[in-house]
């Protein structure tokens, strides 16, 4: 029994992984009591009325991760309103990996809009509609981030993936670490239907709500990971997402998704970019 509780012990100091409340690992930001923590941290809501949003970050930076938030959008009419959920580093060449939900007309479908930025540059934009109603009920939205890949998730099937492309000169985010951010927001200046269909504020307060964080994460502190560094020998004890990759069946859903939900792929712009699609785009990211 002892040594079974030190092999637990032990797992648990080298894979660093996180769950459940919220409390203990994000802060309120802003919004003046419009960001709530519920049931001692087992929901966080956001919400936002015509004076203004809210917002939330992690306590915590991390250095890659395979990062997991259930979320449930507003509901009802949410045209005009944004929920960003995303990570991002600090200063003028910042990394960054988006998440945003562009609410819509009652009935009408929720934009999921994505973007990596890798030093101050995103233009990387992937848009989707979703298979299901984002607004009835909790969903898994994910991101696994390692040093060759990040991948954006919904309830576990992947929607997109950013790969390393370094060799062909393509920064990646991998040297910054970044914290966990959200917000909610009024955007009727762009987000439904390009700003044609505005914010109605009879309906506010619009709400957002979380669960479940998990994260199985590198925190960086002090200038330091808390992941080993990734020597061969050392490599097992770090968590297997932080080498993880598409199975086959992992790539054939991540088609799917492509074929039948994308709306935007910046890859595919070729009148935004006549110079030529960007570098990272020739090796399907
Ligand atoms: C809102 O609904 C309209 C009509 O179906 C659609 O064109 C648009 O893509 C939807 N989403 C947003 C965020 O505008």
């Amino acid at each position: 029994m002892a040594s079974m509780l030190h092999l637990f012990l032990l797992l648990g100091s080298l894979m660093v992984a996180s769950a459940g409340s919220l409390n203990e690992n994000f802060d309120i930001t802003w919004g003046d009591g419009r960001a709530k923590m519920v049931n001692d941290g087992e929901l966080l809501t956001l919400s936002l009325d015509k004076a203004s949003g809210s917002g939330f970050q992690s306590k915590n930076e991390y250095l890659f991760g395979k990062i997991d938030m259930q979320l449930k959008l507003v509901g009802g009419n949410s045209a005009g309103t944004v929920t960003a959920y995303y990570l991002s580093s600090k200063g003028s060449t910042w990394d960054e990996i988006d998440f945003e939900f562009l609410g819509n007309l009652s009935g009408d479908p929720y934009i999921l809009h994505s973007n990596v930025f890798s030093q101050g540059k995103g233009n990387r934009e992937q848009q989707f509609y979703l298979w299901f109603d984002p607004t009835a009920d909790f969903h898994t939205y994910s991101i696994l981030w390692n040093p060759q890949r990040i991948v954006f998730s919904v309830d576990g099937t992947p929607i997109r993936e950013f790969k390393n492309s370094e060799s062909i000169g393509v920064p990646f985010p991998k040297n910054q670490p970044m914290r966990i951010y959200s917000s909610l927001w009024n955007a009727d200046d762009w987000a439904t239907r390009g700003g044609l269909v505005k914010t109605d504020w009879t309906q506010a307060p619009f709400t957002a709500s979380y669960r479940n964080f998990k994260a199985d994460a590198c925190i960086w502190s002090n200038g330091k990971s808390s992941c080993t560094s990734n020597s061969p020998s050392s490599s097992s004890s770090n968590g297997p997402w932080l080498s993880e990759e598409l199975d086959t069946t992992s790539q054939e859903r991540l088609k799917w998704v492509q074929k039948n939900y994308m709306i935007y792929n910046y890859c595919s712009d070729t009148k935004r970019f006549p110079q030529g699609l960007p570098a990272e785009c020739s090796s399907t990211s």
